[in-house]
C-alpha cells in the first residue's frame, strides 16, 4: 500500500526510481534538449523577427519556465504517480478537488499530439543521417540543398516511412522502462551535442557573417513585436523546457527524496537555453552568408546546416554525426512526450509497460499522418493557423502548454499548502520565497496576460 507522505514512510513509484541525482538531471535534460532547441527555436525566432522575440523568450524561460518546472517536479515527486492520478490525489489531499486530474488529462493529450508531429520531423533527421553519410550534400549549392529538401518532404511515402521508423525506435525505448531504457539513452548525447554545436559555431564565425547573425538575434526591434510573437515566445519557452504537459511531472515521480529540485531545475534550464542560443548563433550567420530567408519556416536547419557542412573540410563526417545526435536528442524527448500517457495506462488499466507503450505509440503514429501529409498532399489545405501540422503545433505549444503551466502554478502556489511545498523544495529560505512569489503571482499573471492579449 502507498502511504501518506505526511507520515513516516514516503510514497514510492510503481515504475522504479532514477539511480542517482545525475541520472534525473540527464533524463530531464534529455527531454528538454531536442528538436525544440535546434530545429524549432531558430525558425520561429526567424519568423518573429529575431532580437525582440529572443529577449521575450529568455524572460519567459527565467520568470515563468523556471517556476513551472520546479512546480511540476515537486508535484510529481509528492504524488509519485502518473500526472492524472497525481493531480487527483494531491487535489484531494490538499482539500481542494479531485478534478485537478483534468490538468493531467490535458497534458497526456498534449503529449500525444506533440509527438504526432515531432516524430515526423525526427524522421527527417534520420533521413538526413543517410543523405549526409552518402555525400548528397558534399559541395552542394544552396539551390541543390533546397531542392533536395523540397523533393524529400514533398514525397509523403518517404517522410511517412521515416516517421514510422522513428516511432518504432521511441516505442522500443519506452517499453523497456525507466532505468534500462530512459537513463542509458541520455548519458552521452547532451555533451556530444554541445561539442558539435561548438564546431558549427566555429564554422559560422569563420563565415564572415557572424556579426550579422548576432545582430539579428540580439538587437531587439520592439516595433516588430506583436502579441502573437509574444505568445510564440512563451509557447517556445514551454515547449523547449518540456513543461506544461506533465512530462517533467512524470519524471519527478521517479525522483529520489533527497535530490534538490531547485538545483536540478537550474541545471536543466541553463543547459537547454545554452543549446538553443548556440544553435541560433550557428545558424543565422549561415542563413545570411547564403542569402537565405530567416523566416523560411520548418525547413531552415535542414537547408542551412547541410549547406554549411557541404562546404566544410570533413563535412560528410560532421554532418552525419550531427544528424545522428539530433535524432538522439529527438529520441530522448519523444520518451518524455510518451511517458505520461504510458504511465497512466499502466496504472489505470493495469497493463504491462510494453502493452501500454505499443498502444499509445500506434495511436500517435496514426495521428502523425496528418503532419506527414501537411508537407505534400495537404499542403494547400489550410484552416485557422494553416496546415494540419501548423494547427497541431499552434494548439499544443501556444494554448495547451501555457494553459497547463498556468494551472500547474496555480495548483502549486495556491492550492498546495505552504508546508507541502516547502517540504518538497527543502527549505523556507529566500530561494523558496522567490519560487513562491513567481509561482503564485508572476507566472500565472504573466501567462494569463499573454494568452488573453494574443487570443482576443
Ligand atoms: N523539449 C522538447 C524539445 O525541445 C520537446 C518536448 C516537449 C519534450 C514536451 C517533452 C515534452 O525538443
Amino acid at each position: 500500500m502507498l502511504s501518506n507522505p505526511a507520515g513516516d514512510e514516503k510514497r514510492t513509484s510503481l515504475h522504479g526510481h532514477w539511480s542517482s541525482r545525475m541520472a534525473f538531471i540527464l533524463a530531464v535534460t534529455g527531454s528538454a534538449v531536442g528538436l525544440g532547441n535546434i530545429w524549432k527555436f531558430p525558425y520561429i525566432a526567424g519568423q518573429n523577427g529575431g532580437g525582440a522575440f529572443v529577449l521575450v523568450y529568455l524572460v519567459c524561460v527565467i520568470v515563468i519556465g523556471m517556476p513551472v518546472m520546479m512546480s511540476e517536479i515537486l508535484i510529481g515527486r509528492r504524488g509519485r504517480r502518473n500526472p492524472i492520478a497525481t493531480m487527483e490525489l494531491l487535489g484531494k489531499e490538499e482539500g481542494s478537488s479531485g478534478n485537478w486530474r483534468l490538468v493531467g488529462s490535458m497534458g497526456v493529450l498534449a503529449g500525444i499530439l506533440i509527438l504526432s508531429y515531432y516524430s515526423v520531423i525526427a524522421g527527417w533527421t534520420l533521413a538526413y543521417v543517410l543523405k549526409s553519410a552518402t555525400g548528397v550534400f558534399a559541395g552542394a549549392s544552396a539551390e541543390a540543398v533546397g531542392a533536395e529538401f523540397g523533393g524529400f518532404v514533398g514525397n509523403w511515402k518517404a517522410i511517412g516511412f521515416y516517421h514510422t521508423l522513428f516511432m518504432a525506435l521511441a516505442i522500443f525505448v519506452v517499453a523497456r522502462g525507466v532505468e534500462r531504457g530512459l537513463e542509458q539513452a541520455v548519458r552521452f548525447m547532451v555533451p556530444a551535442l554541445l561539442v558539435l554545436m561548438l564546431v558549427l559555431l566555429g564554422y559560422s564565425i569563420s563565415s564572415g557573417y557572424f556579426g550579422q547573425g548576432v545582430a539579428f538575434m540580439f538587437t531587439p526591434d520592439f516595433d516588430k513585436l506583436t502579441w502573437d510573437s509574444v505568445l510564440a515566445a512563451l509557447g517556445q519557452a514551454f515547449f523547449t523546457l518540456s513543461i506544461g504537459m506533465g512530462a517533467i511531472m512524470a519524471y519527478g515521480a521517479y525522483l529520489p527524496e533527497e535530490t534538490s529540485i531547485t538545483g536540478a531545475s537550474a541545471a536543466v534550464v541553463t543547459a537547454d537555453t545554452a543549446i538553443a542560443i548556440l544553435a541560433g548563433l550557428a545558424i543565422f550567420p549561415l542563413v545570411f552568408a547564403n542569402g537565405l530567408d530567416p523566416a523560411d519556416g520548418p525547413g531552415l536547419v535542414f537547408q542551412t546546416l547541410p549547406l554549411a557542412f557541404g562546404q566544410m573540410p570533413g563535412g560528410v563526417f560532421f554532418s552525419t554525426i550531427f544528424f545522428v545526435l539530433l535524432a538522439f536528442a529527438a529520441w530522448t524527448s519523444a520518451i518524455g512526450l510518451m511517458e505520461p500517457a504510458v504511465a497512466w495506462i499502466v496504472e489505470h488499466y493495469n497493463r504491462t509497460r510494453a502493452q501500454a507503450t505499443v498502444f499509445i505509440g500506434v495511436l500517435i503514429w496514426a495521428i502523425g499522418f496528418g503532419t506527414v501529409l501537411s508537407f505534400n498532399v495537404l499542403a494547400d489545405t489550410t484552416f485557422l493557423a494553416g496546415t494540419v501540422f501548423d494547427n497541431i503545433d499552434y494548439l499544443t505549444s501556444n494554448i495547451m502548454l501555457p494553459l497547463g503551466g498556468l494551472l500547474i502554478t496555480i495548483f502549486a502556489g495556491w492550492v498546495m499548502c505552504r508546508n507541502s511545498t516547502s517540504d518538497e523544495l527543502g527549505s523556507a529560505g529566500s530561494l523558496y520565497k522567490a519560487w513562491r512569489l513567481l509561482a503564485r503571482f508572476v507566472a500565472p499573471i504573466g501567462i494569463l496576460f499573454v494568452l488573453i492579449n494574443a487570443v482576443t
